[in-house]
């Protein structure tokens, strides 16, 4: 989810689009880079501020192209920032979004003489694009036909330096918006940075291009069939746009559950023999093969993801899975050894306490691995491989997609190491069919997300609640408490809700409600009685079930429906309804959801 940006017009464009990327900042800030169309690029790592203080005296014209990165492929050096360009510097790139056959478009590009420079995905584009131009074709049809070689996902935008105002747009997968100025265009991820110039946009759709000039635009398919799209006027203030018309990140970011898990499993998944194809393994696969138990660390949400990878591991791939967090792990003496795996779930992979964990484990002479969303960060650096979670740059403090895409993770790493260890294929076929309808079930729950509202209104106010689940859902409970908590700071606690005799029922009147994940699975039964035990105690119930099934609406006082999946995928769809429920009560309360009183995203801190 990298942030682009485009200017051509009569003014000149550094300013332009120094000030654009600074609003575009929240969509990635590993590196930053600007390319002035003829003259000459500039880069940094890190948020817009380093690249300010760059020199750019040389930086002269009225055109370029801009973008913030947040990495997918290759670590966020200066080298691998964007604008990437061809061997002759003529053709000039940024993109958000990942080229999945890169690999051999590159050797091809290599075998005739292309040079790259660094380890991006988006570099073979530039060359690509080189090759046909010098080929013959026009900077168009140049582009056009580079894009349809290309596989995968781009919001991409193009720069010739023959033809400095004019500038090539396309979109596949990521969005793209041209913004209409007077004698002046843009192009953008979002209308952020283009509001304080124009209010006039055009989106683009999947395998469209636009060409603009300063004084024109216009657009077609990639099969060359012109578009004629009228224009919309946004009325957004900019920070509207920066959560694309959400009033927070945080509901943002759970809306974004669907493109999360799409991201996640791309192309990770091999559909015809039931396997991982999980890259930033492959280097240690063969140590997989003979490791005996695994050591899972992580805080707060990412302890949690890491406990549904422990049901998910042992039940499916047999190996004997602890998961601790990290500051309790770091202070006792665990019993690790080169059998042993370590592995780290974190978002930002800067967790100090996670990162200690690690460096332990390494000491005695685990092998290690991360489930890291920050490309480049200190742990993905640390441990010897590990899965990207491809989730985007996760922005309110509470997390929500990266939880998804961590969950999403182990189940790909319980695939890879099950079949590395027996599970048949049609055990893997049937993983991989529901994980990739994951997605529309998701869509289908946030759907309801005004019932959910409803619901979440109804209990705005009280001072307590409880959360239980049973199996692979306990964790849930655990990570649903923990929303309500951190964003409306009402006392939630989880329980697994077999516990519930054995204290906390007590608790239970008709002003302390419980949160129960009910659903058709190995466990209903027993969670069914669970909830009758907190009827019998007058406490009212808020039940998250499986659509159709009615008897646990007798029961409960609401209910929350979501689809059917494997049962161990279900965590990935019941926390969702939590999320949510978390969230409205949060804004019903009147507070900042996006930044709890008290929290910070990333704990680099013991
Ligand atoms: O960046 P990390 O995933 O390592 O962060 C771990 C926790 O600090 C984080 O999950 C925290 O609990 C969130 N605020 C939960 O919403």
């Amino acid at each position: 989810m990298c942030g682009i940006f485009a200017y051509t017009g009569s003014k000149e464009a550094l300013p332009i689009l120094l000030d654009g990327l600074t609003s575009l900042e929240y969509r990635g800030y590993d590196s930053a880079g600007i390319y002035i169309s003829g003259a000459d690029a500039v880069k940094s790592v890190g948020a817009v501020e380093n690249l300010k203080k760059k020199s750019m005296e040389h930086l002269h014209g009225t055109s370029g192209i801009a973008h913030l990165r947040w990495a997918t492929h290759g670590e966020p050096t200066e080298v691998n920032a964007h604008p990437h360009h061809d061997t002759a510097q003529q053709v000039w790139v940024v993109h958000n979004g990942i080229i999945e056959n890169f690999k051999e478009l590159r050797e091809s590009l290599q075998a005739t003489g292309a040079q790259f420079l660094s380890s991006t995905d988006t570099e073979v584009v530039a060359h690509l694009i080189a090759r046909h131009i010098n080929s013959g074709q026009s900077f168009e049809e140049a582009v056009t036909t580079a894009l349809r070689e290309v596989r995968g996902t781009y919001g991409i935008v193009v720069s010739y330096a023959l033809e400095p105002d004019k500038i090539i747009a396309a979109r596949l997968g990521a969005p793209v918006v041209v913004g209409l100025g007077d004698g002046e265009n843009f192009i953008a991820s979002d209308p952020s940075p283009i509001l304080r110039h124009t209010k006039d946009v055009l989106y683009l759709f999947d395998r469209e291009i636009a060409v603009i000039t300063p004084t024109s635009h216009s657009i077609r398919t990639l099969e060359s069939v012109p578009v004629l799209r009228e224009k919309e006027t946004i009325d957004w203030e900019v920070e509207q746009a920066q959560k694309g018309g959400y009033d927070h990140f945080m509901l943002k970011e759970i809306m974004e559950g669907p493109e999360v898990v799409i991201n996640t499993v791309r192309g990770r998944c091999i559909e015809d023999t039931g396997l991982a194809r999980l890259g930033g393994l492959e280097s240690v696969a063969e140590k997989l093969r003979d490791i005996k138990r695994i050591n899972i660390v992580g805080c707060g949400s990412a302890y949690y993801a890491g406990l549904v990878g422990e049901y998910m591991l042992e039940e499916y791939a047999g190996i004997p899975t602890e998961v601790e967090i990290g500051s309790e792990f770091r202070y006792r003496k665990p019993i690790i050894d080169s059998e042993t795996l370590m592995l780290a779930v974190t978002q930002s992979g800067e967790t100090a306490d996670t990162l200690e964990a690690i460096r332990e484990g390494k000491r005695k002479g685990a092998l290690t691995l991360g489930i890291v969303n920050t490309v480049g960060s200190t742990i993905a650096r640390e441990t010897d491989a590990g899965i990207y979670n491809h989730a985007g740059p996760e922005i309110g403090v509470a997390s929500t997609k990266a939880f998804i895409s961590q969950l999403t993770a182990f189940a790909l790493l319980t695939l890879f190491l099950g079949r590395q260890r027996g599970i048949s294929i049609s055990t893997g076929k049937e993983i991989i069919e529901e994980i990739n309808r994951l997605p529309e079930k998701i869509a289908y729950i946030l759907e309801t997300k005004d019932r959910i509202r409803e619901v979440a209104r109804k209990y705005a106010h009280v001072r307590d609640f409880l959360y239980m689940g049973r199996k692979y859902n306990y964790p849930i409970a655990l990570e649903g408490a923990l929303k309500l908590k951190e964003v409306s700071y009402i006392h939630a606690e989880g329980y697994g809700a077999g516990e519930m005799k054995h204290g906390p029922l007590a608790m239970i009147d008709e002003n302390f409600p419980t949160l129960a994940i009910a659903l058709n699975d190995s466990v209903y039964e027993k969670v069914v009685s669970n909830i009758q035990e907190v009827k019998a105690r007058r406490g009212p119930v808020v039940a998250i079930a499986t659509e159709g099934n009615t008897d646990v609406a007798d029961l409960a006082d609401d209910v929350l429906y979501i689809p059917e999946t494997l049962e161990m995928l279900s965590p990935i769809l019941s926390i969702v309804p939590l999320q949510l429920f978390a969230y409205y009560i949060a804004v019903e309360r009147g507070f900042n959801v996006d930044r709890p009183r008290n929290l910070a995203k990333s704990v680099t801190v013991e």
